[in-house]
């Protein structure tokens, strides 16, 4: 049986991911979250108590982390400070929380033996043109634009340092952008799809062509558990589903589910440093260890998405009006 210890699992994906380990596998489950405004009980709300439990902490907190790092078989690690907006108006808590706490967990992975998942994104490859016929692979090098992806490439470089300094028996995924529930508001298609449930307007940054590459979360997890039990020390695998789609062409998928005009939204000031493009090549992912998405539709995974916020909206109701608050008085 697998003891597995899943940082930030009261987030967006780590919740997914605890939700997918309940179904698919007999693993055991610690969550350790610190809690944040990002986090939520209710994400975790019916999972079987002799099957999932929280531990309320911080990663940064070596006193905290180490006994749990101790007692687990594996670590997954997702907690992260995540949304790029929020690293530019502040950006002390990405490297308290990326970077000290990644390393705070590293140590007590020395320490233990502990086999280590490490959890992180395309963005630390910074950015594609929107005709460059390259897409990210595991050889791109590092190039991150914003304090979030800058944070995150810190932390990949660490844990490659721990496997080759310390023989840490660790891997690394860089995921493109996930959709799917339990996502925050502050979040892209989250945000668009509850404006619209409000009867408010979608909101785009400049022109709208900024291109993602999009996955469910649930692929992101059933990869992240196939690497977990199957991936090769040290190494790094790229996940992703080809789901390229600019944000304007996002927005009116969801625009059109609702029945509203495909252009009925505003445009607002766009992110500083706002990157372009991202692109995944998951080809070593998929022929290495046999993964493929259960989502390949995009529209498909988007509608039971859009359907999820409208059936709970109690879940991201008390967020709304705060997350909107914030992004009005910068103009967004
Ligand atoms: P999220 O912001 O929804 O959740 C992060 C979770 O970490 C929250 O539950 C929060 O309380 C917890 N946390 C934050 N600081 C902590 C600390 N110091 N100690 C303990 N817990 C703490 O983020 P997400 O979108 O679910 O992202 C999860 C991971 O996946 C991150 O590492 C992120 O970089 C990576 N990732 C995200 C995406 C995406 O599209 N969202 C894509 C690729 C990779
Ligand atoms: P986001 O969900 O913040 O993810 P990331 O910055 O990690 O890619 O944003 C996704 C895209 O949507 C990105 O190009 C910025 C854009 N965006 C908007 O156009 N409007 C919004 O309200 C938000 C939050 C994002």
């Amino acid at each position: 049986m697998d003891r597995v210890l899943v940082t930030g699992g009261a987030g967006f994906i780590g919740s997914n991911f605890v939700h997918h380990l309940v179904r698919e596998t007999d693993a055991v489950v610690t969550v350790l979250d610190k809690l944040t405004y990002a986090a939520s009980r209710d994400s975790l709300a019916g999972l079987p108590e002799d099957r999932v439990s929280l531990v309320v902490g911080d990663i940064v907190d070596a006193a905290c982390v180490d006994p749990l790092v101790a007692r687990h078989d594996l670590v997954v690690h997702f907690a992260a400070e995540s949304h790029n907006d929020n690293s530019l108006s502040d950006p002390s808590p990405f490297i308290q929380t990326n970077v000290v706490g990644t390393f705070t967990l590293l140590e007590a992975a020395r320490r233990h033996g502990t086999r280590f998942h490490h959890v992180s994104t395309d963005e630390v490859y910074g950015d594609l043109e929107l005709d460059d016929p390259e897409r990210f692979t595991e050889a791109t090098p590092y190039n991150p634009s914003s304090p979030y992806s800058a944070s995150k490439a810190g932390s990949d470089h660490l844990v490659r340092a721990w496997v080759r300094s310390f023989g840490v028996r660790a891997t690394i995924s860089n995921c493109s952008n996930n959709y799917g529930p339990w996502q925050h508001v502050e979040k892209f298609i989250p945000r668009q799809i509850t404006n619209v449930i409000d009867a408010g307007r979608p909101k785009i940054y400049g022109a709208g062509l900024n291109v993602r590459d999009w996955i469910h979360a649930d692929d992101h997890s059933s990869a992240v558990w196939a690497i977990a039990q199957r991936g090769r020390t040290g190494e790094t695998y790229l996940i992703g589903a080809d789901g390229e789609r600019n944000n304007l062409e996002v927005v009116g998928m969801i625009l059109a589910h609702f029945g509203r005009p495909t252009d009925d939204f505003d445009q607002v000031t766009d992110r500083a440093g706002h990157d372009l493009r991202y692109a995944i090549d998951s080809s070593k992912l998929r022929e290495e260890l046999g993964w493929s998405p259960r989502y390949g539709d995009f529209k498909a995974g988007l509608e039971d998405t859009i359907e999820w916020y409208v059936a709970h909206q109690d879940w991201w109701r008390g967020d709304k009006a705060r997350t909107e608050a914030a992004y009005a008085a910068q103009g967004q």
